[in-house]
């Protein structure tokens, strides 16, 4: 009987820190490992995950949509308390968006970190070409989005959504014909406010459903709405609005919600959407724009400190519902080639979206190299869908994982410091025992390095990653 007020009490704290942002993974002055109390709330995390498998009847619900698990286990709570006392009610279950899609993390090209607002119709084709060209549609990046700047200031006579005339003068449905005979999904940009971030153009405020219903019509496959000029609005209720908007024209188009992580979206967003932005705009530097006045942390900011924002949300991602850290950087100018595989071989451990901000038409080869690393893309599209996390941390020496459907660890040994250093993974880390013989593979040099007893132990480059494929060997 005890059971319950204790797993709700920790229930509680645990959503006091998340909508409070303050770090649930604490970790030790030493630099070790998680502490006490971090491993005790994901440990009892653990047993209310047994638990609702155990005695609820929603299985399908919890199968397909664990993040609703702050959801699950309060109405699952709630819905036990109840019965316990006698009332035979039934409290709702939290429904997650469930449009079938996104089963694995989308992956694609999105137009903004690298053309910014300077968009149009012959270059949206061009991108669609070189996606194919480069062997990255092939490699499985096949959505292109179109982010903002495509639309023209005012709505049309009806009210409706129309391209910029000067930029886009064949039309949106066209460009997304063409963008679908290269064998590649189309997707688009909208905003939630009455006008678009940057661009001067109506958002889609009061126009869900008219807006949703242009998008079906011009066969569009995925729809990012942004979150600027919203004031006074109400995000969860936005959000919703144009997810039920989506839906109901009856076209399958993944919803990816922009929103910055402002109002907690992953407490939330999976009832209504396919993925939800976690933070602010990622920069393509390495810890840039550490603080602005109106967002604590900045904004935007650099890559690492994306990175550094995500530990505590991995319990909310899985298939149909991914935390987004936003854009990769990895191959932008000025990203050094060591940081462009950390940043796309750490989002690939944490089940991102993979967006690539590059142009697919000048890809050096050591970028190419990066975009088409099947093995690590593998990794982010892990069917579990699992995401990844990091066990061990010692000054700027890091380690994250991410368990994999065929019990495979995915793992990164990170170096954040300015020189070259050894880094260890030991298998206790990983959850196995010290002394099993584990074989590890490196995902970059694409090469088995052979069976290991208890750890293994790599000279890490400066700002750079190994990443290994570590499993009992098939
Ligand atoms: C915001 C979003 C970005 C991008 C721009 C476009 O900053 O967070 O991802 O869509 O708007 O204006």
């Amino acid at each position: 009987m005890l059971f319950y007020p204790i797993l709700s009490g920790y229930l509680f704290l645990q959503d006091h820190f998340v909508r409070n942002n303050l770090p649930i993974l604490t970790e030790t002055s030493r630099g070790g490992r998680y502490s006490h109390q971090a491993a005790a709330i994901f440990r009892t995390r653990r047993l209310y995950w047994r638990f609702v498998r155990k005695h609820t009847s929603v299985r399908e619900l919890h199968r397909s949509c664990p993040i609703a698990m702050n959801t699950v286990f309060r109405s699952c709570v709630a819905r036990l308390s109840i019965t316990v006392l006698g009332l035979g009610l039934i409290s709702a279950p939290a429904m997650c968006v469930e449009n079938g899609l996104a089963r694995t993390p989308p992956i694609g090209w999105n137009s903004w970190m690298v053309f910014d607002l300077n968009i149009n119709e012959k270059l949206i084709r061009s991108m669609a070409d070189a996606l194919v060209a480069s062997g990255m549609r092939d490699a499985g990046y096949d959505y292109l989005v179109v982010d903002a700047g495509w639309k023209a200031k005012q709505r049309g006579a009806k009210g409706e959504l129309i391209a910029d005339p000067t930029k886009f003068p064949s039309g949106m449905k066209a460009l997304a014909a063409y963008v679908h005979t290269r064998g590649l999904k189309f997707g688009m940009y909208t905003d939630a406010g009455s006008e678009d971030c940057d661009s001067g153009a109506p958002g889609s405020l009061g126009h869900e459903e008219q807006d949703a219903a242009t998008f079906a019509s011009w066969g569009v496959d995925f729809v990012k709405e942004d979150w600027c000029h919203t004031e006074g609005v109400n995000a969860r209720e936005a959000y919703r609005k144009m997810s039920d908007a989506i839906r109901k024209t009856d076209r399958p188009m993944v919803f990816s919600m922009c929103e910055w992580g402002d109002n907690h979206p992953w407490l939330w967003a999976a009832e209504v959407a396919n993925m939800w932005r976690t933070t602010g705009d990622s920069k393509a530097c390495w810890d840039c724009g550490r603080e602005t006045k109106d967002k604590p942390g900045g904004y935007p900011r650099g890559w690492t400190l994306i990175l550094d924002a995500q530990p505590a949300l991995r319990q909310y991602a899985g298939p149909g519902h991914w935390n987004d850290p936003d854009l990769l950087v990895a191959g932008v100018k000025g990203v050094p080639i060591e940081e462009s595989r950390a940043n796309f071989s750490l989002w690939s451990i944490l089940a991102a979206p993979l967006f690539a901000g590059i142009d697919p038409r000048s890809m050096s080869p050591e970028v190419a190299d990066i975009f088409l690393n099947k093995e690590v893309i593998a990794v982010d599209q892990d069917p579990a869908g699992v995401e990844g996390e990091r066990v061990a941390k010692a000054g700027d020496h890091e380690v994250w994982a991410r368990p994999l459907r065929n019990k495979d660890m995915a793992v990164v040994l990170f170096n954040r410091s300015g020189r070259a250093a050894r880094i260890s993974v030991s298998w206790k880390e990983l959850g196995h025992q010290q002394g099993e013989a584990l074989t590890v593979r490196d995902l970059w040099k694409h090469k088995d390095l052979g069976s290991y007893n208890s750890e293994y132990s790599v000279v890490v480059p400066s700002h750079g990653v190994v990443m290994v494929r570590i499993g009992i060997g098939r």
